[in-house]
């Protein structure tokens, strides 16, 4: 992250009295009105807040930090978090677990700025099983955290150990791990890379359009093997590297190749902030990219500072959740109204696919839907060139998940015909729709038809084209959930975050097709999904998260 927060702390500074900051100590300093050791509560019952999206309980969010997943299974999500206002700034970890992804525990806040000056910006988190840090003699579910520590001066690497499982955290005694007197220097990625042994790092100078790659034996003590500099579009700024090795489909050159991810703002392509990703190869110190191409990771302006959980092996499609907001907008969006600001995008599972033309691509399909879905509300295996309609006014989340499957194409001659969607509210007449060209294999998504809120960035209208991969079907599916929309055109080979913001809630779906071939069918379904959050509140609407365990 990289707003600047000084005014923020000028305030912040006045409200403090004088205290003592143990760098050691367990990470509990907090500013009055700051909990500690119990989760902050929160209401989701707002028109605009999503339910089988991740959103803070209360106050600002930005990037998604130290995601992993233990030995029991459990998902931990961290996240920049400002629990004082609903603008950047502040920089705590805040956090939530889930097992499916979709239903979230909030958690207590896990990582405290020791003072009013500093920032706990992004960074990564591994489970130390071997214990190679020693700080974990007599377990192998030690949680090490490794964060950017923002001060007025510079960024370091710092890192934070747990022997909790990753619930409380302390501060190492003799951070910084990393420090190259730099104020641009920031949001370190950790993995473990078997081949040499050693942990590996990629993060970011930020300004200089650099990603750092360093090596260590135990998470403490690192080398800088090589830099990767000045790849693909610069915008103003590289930011939250990540560094995966992911499976390959479709090639008989690779079973798995990593991928870097980096994320550029400002000076997006489309605006702000966005993410590009290069294929390659990671020997242990350097990572080559396998050509010269930019490649994009989301059609939309809504996923930026996408991290991947570690603690996936590296035959495994891996999962990764994305800020879905872009920084041009994120600090006015009007959501503030209901507490809170910025979504999680939803997990999406990721491998590298061979395309027609392109070739290598990283292909993000939803995680597991199935696990978000309630029950069933429409589907029709021969829609043919027809339109289903649901009005699903009466499914308490005001969440779906749809698809629909062109299917019997042959050769090109029988790519024709067009699926478009819409939801839409039946009192206002607000929308938001898209659909895809058969023909022509456009995809496109238009959030430019809500009126609750607009601004000179929040610009409306995203496409893409994608690739006849000849083996019969085109497909088109997504989730909508309020205030978000998540559209995957062949089963992620394209996908579109879109964040919106309609003055009533959206409660008719339409999905109709036209012109198809004669040769081809469509078949389409549309389920609705749990109200994963508002089942967590109490009588009051409150959702308390969870206060016993932490
Ligand atoms: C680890 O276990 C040993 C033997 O039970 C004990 O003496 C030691 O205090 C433990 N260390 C920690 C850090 O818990
Ligand atoms: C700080 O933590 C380290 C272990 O991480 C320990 O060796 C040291 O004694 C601690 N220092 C204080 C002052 O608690
Ligand atoms: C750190 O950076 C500052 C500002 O660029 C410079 O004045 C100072 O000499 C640097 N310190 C070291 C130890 O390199
Ligand atoms: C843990 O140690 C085993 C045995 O040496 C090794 O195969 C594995 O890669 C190590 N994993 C981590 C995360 O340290
Ligand atoms: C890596 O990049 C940083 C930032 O540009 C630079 O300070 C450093 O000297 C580079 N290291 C090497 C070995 O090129
Ligand atoms: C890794 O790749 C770099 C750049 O191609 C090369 O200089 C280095 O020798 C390689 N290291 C190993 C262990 O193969
Ligand atoms: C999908 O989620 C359901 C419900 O949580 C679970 O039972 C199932 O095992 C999951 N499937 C996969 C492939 O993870
Ligand atoms: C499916 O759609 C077709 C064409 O629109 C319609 O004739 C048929 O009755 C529908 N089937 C079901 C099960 O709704
Ligand atoms: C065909 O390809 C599409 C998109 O690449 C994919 O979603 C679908 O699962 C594939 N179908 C089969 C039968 O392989
Ligand atoms: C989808 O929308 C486009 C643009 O309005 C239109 O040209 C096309 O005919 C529509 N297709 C269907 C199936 O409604
Ligand atoms: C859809 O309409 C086209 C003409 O636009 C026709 O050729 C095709 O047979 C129709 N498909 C079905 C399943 O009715
Ligand atoms: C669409 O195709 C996918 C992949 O083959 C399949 O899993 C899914 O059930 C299909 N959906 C519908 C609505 O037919």
């Amino acid at each position: 992250m990289s707003p600047s927060l000084a005014s923020l702390f000028v305030a912040l500074a006045a409200l403090l009295s004088s205290t003592a900051y143990g760098q050691n100590a367990t990470s509990t300093y907090s500013e009055p009105n700051v909990p500690t050791g119990v989760p902050v509560e929160g209401n989701y019952g707002g028109p605009l807040r999503p339910q089988v999206h991740f959103s803070p309980p209360q106050g600002f969010m930005n990037d998604p930090n130290g995601m992993f997943v233990d030995a029991d299974g459990v998902y931990h999500l961290y996240y920049q978090y400002n629990p004082t206002a609903i603008v950047a700034g502040n920089q705590h970890w805040g956090h939530a677990t889930s097992r499916d992804l979709y239903t979230w525990e909030n958690q207590a806040i896990a990582i405290f700025p020791s003072g009013p000056t500093e920032g706990i910006f992004s960074g990564s988190a591994v489970v130390d099983v071997n214990n190679t840090s020693g700080f974990f003699p007599n377990q192998t579910n030690g949680v090490v955290a490794i964060y950017t520590l923002n001060t007025p001066e510079r960024e370091t690497q710092d890192i934070a150990y747990s022997i909790d499982g990753g619930y409380t955290f302390t501060k190492y005694a003799n951070n910084p791990v990393i420090d190259s007197n730099s104020t641009q220097f920031r949001d370190p990625k950790v993995l473990w890379y078997p081949g040499t042994e050693r942990w590996i790092m990629v993060v970011s100078y930020a300004q200089e359009f650099a990603i750092g790659i360093f090596s260590s034996p135990n998470l403490i003590d690192w080398t800088h093997e090589s830099n990767f500099t000045r790849h693909g579009l610069l915008g103003l700024q590289y930011e939250c590297p990540n560094l995966v090795e992911v499976p390959v489909a479709g090639s008989s050159d690779y079973d798995t190749l990593f991928v870097l991810l980096i994320s550029i703002n400002p000076g997006g392509p489309l605006g702000g902030s966005i993410s590009q990703y290069f294929p390659g190869t990671f020997n242990g110190t350097h990572f080559s990219a396998i050509d010269g191409a930019a490649r994009i990771a989301n059609f939309a302006k809504d996923d930026y500072a996408a991290q991947f959980f570690s603690g996936i092996p590296g035959s495994s499609n891996h999962i990764s959740i994305g800020w879905a907001s872009n920084w041009q907008y994120t600090n006015v969006l009007p959501t503030d109204r209901e507490g809170f600001r910025s979504v999680m995008t939803g997990p999406r599972e990721h491998y590298l696919k061979e395309l027609p033309k392109v070739g290598l691509s990283l292909v993000s399909a939803p995680y597991n839907a199935t696990a978000a879905v309630d029950q069933e509300l429409a589907y029709n295996a021969t829609l043919g060139n027809g339109t289903l309609f649901v009005d699903y006014g009466a499914v308490e989340s005001r969440a779906l998940y749809w698809e629909a499957n062109v299917t019997g194409l042959t050769d090109s001659s029988s790519l024709q015909g067009s699926v478009n969607f819409t939801f839409s509210s039946s009192t206002t007449g607000e929308y938001v729709s898209g659909g895809t060209w058969v023909s022509t294999g456009d995809v496109w998504l238009d959030r430019g038809h809500s009126t609750a809120w607009s601004n000179p960035f929040f610009t409306d209208k995203f496409s893409a084209t994608g690739l006849y991969d000849g083996n019969g079907t085109w497909r088109i599916s997504g989730i909508v959930d309020r205030s978000i929309i998540e559209v995957y055109l062949n089963g992620g080979e394209h996908v579109a975050t879109s964040v919106f913001f309609p003055a009533e809630p959206l409660d008719w779906v339409t999905i109709s097709v036209k012109g198809l071939n004669e040769s081809a069918q469509a078949s389409v379904g549309v389920w609705a999904l749990q109200a994963a959050w508002l089942d967590q509140a109490d009588v009051n609407g409150t959702v308390a998260g969870n206060v016993t365990s932490s």
